[in-house]
């Protein structure tokens, strides 16, 4: 089954969520931003403690979160120039805001952008076709509640880089989810290799490589408040990161290697550091030996 989630990878996880709310709980902003908001996990979470979506502002250059975005912003998506230019799978309209529209969008960018590599691709790629009905009346439902919940949101396709002057505004609140990998993953994820066209502004993907520390310098100095996730796994360091001057506030390891930060540019009171949760440990389960499960062929 397709969902949200499964379009789109990076997802804060729980415990950041908890966070997030925690350090906003007996605070006000005028404003409340998510630049680079993806799938807008953002700005749901700041849904979920009521702040009304009109002091809600999202921005993002790629087509997936444009459309999410335009959608949710009630801005028209024929404003996009969308198009197609292979046979149109999922039926979709160029033009319409349903949310039966924006499931075939969205279905179509997903359906595009996985290339055929291997069998269980091509496979999966049939199916989805096989059942498109399913899949486009399953993510409409997930379209339908996030839309009940962000409808109303400010959405633009904007660069991470270029927000300058309402950074020095200390009645803003950013949570800012930043690429930290590296560029080519989301021009990976998103490429269909020209069989969707759009009218793509000319801002280059986020570059963590070089872009990163001269962007935390910016963050630090700045009066917004801004909370700051990161999320690495094994192989990346936080010592890659300038992050001297941050306050971390929450901190999770996970058995894997991934460590998931959020650090904030002014000082708090609150830490929290969590046990990892996955991991796996033996228990005695006195009802069934080992032999018991020995021949079993699932
Ligand atoms: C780590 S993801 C954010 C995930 C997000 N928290 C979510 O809820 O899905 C980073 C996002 O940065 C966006 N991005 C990359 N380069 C950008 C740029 N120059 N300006 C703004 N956003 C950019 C990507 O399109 C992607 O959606």
């Amino acid at each position: 089954m397709i969902s949200l989630n499964k379009l789109f990878f990076g997802i804060p996880k729980t415990g950041t969520r908890k966070t997030i709310i925690k350090y906003l709980e007996g605070k006000t902003f005028e404003s409340y931003h998510n630049p680079s908001a993806g799938r807008f996990a953002g700005a749901e979470i700041l849904a979920n403690i009521r702040i009304p979506s009109k002091e809600i502002y999202c921005s993002d250059i790629s087509l997936f979160s444009s459309i999410l975005g335009y959608y949710l912003s009630n801005k028209e998506i024929k404003q996009l120039q969308i198009s197609i230019n292979d046979e149109n799978v999922f039926e979709a309209d160029m033009e319409t805001n349903t949310t039966e529209n924006i499931a075939r969008l969205l279905l179509s960018l997903k359906y595009f952008t996985m290339k055929e590599t291997n069998n269980y691709i091509s496979s999966y790629k049939r199916s989805l076709i096989e059942n498109k009905e399913f899949h486009i009346q399953n993510l409409s439902e997930s379209l339908k509640s996030l839309y009940d919940k962000l409808n109303g949101i400010h959405y633009d396709i904007l660069d991470l880089l270029k927000i300058e002057d309402e950074l020095q505004d200390k009645e803003k609140f950013y949570f800012i989810d930043p690429p930290i990998y590296s560029s080519d993953d989301y021009i990976k994820m998103f490429d269909t290799n020209g069989k969707i066209t759009w009218a793509q502004p000319e801002i280059s993907y986020f570059d963590p490589k070089v872009q990163i520390n001269p962007l935390l310098k910016k963050y630090l100095n700045a009066k917004a408040t801004i909370i700051l996730y990161i999320s690495v796994n094994k192989e990346k360091k936080l010592d890659d990161f300038n992050l001297q001057g941050w306050t971390k506030i929450y901190l999770k390891k996970e058995p894997t290697g991934r460590r998931d930060y959020l650090l904030v540019n002014k000082e708090s009171n609150i830490r929290i550091v969590e046990r990892p949760t996955d991991t796996i440990t033996s228990i005695n389960c006195p009802i069934y030996s080992l032999e018991d499960f020995k021949n079993t062929s699932i």
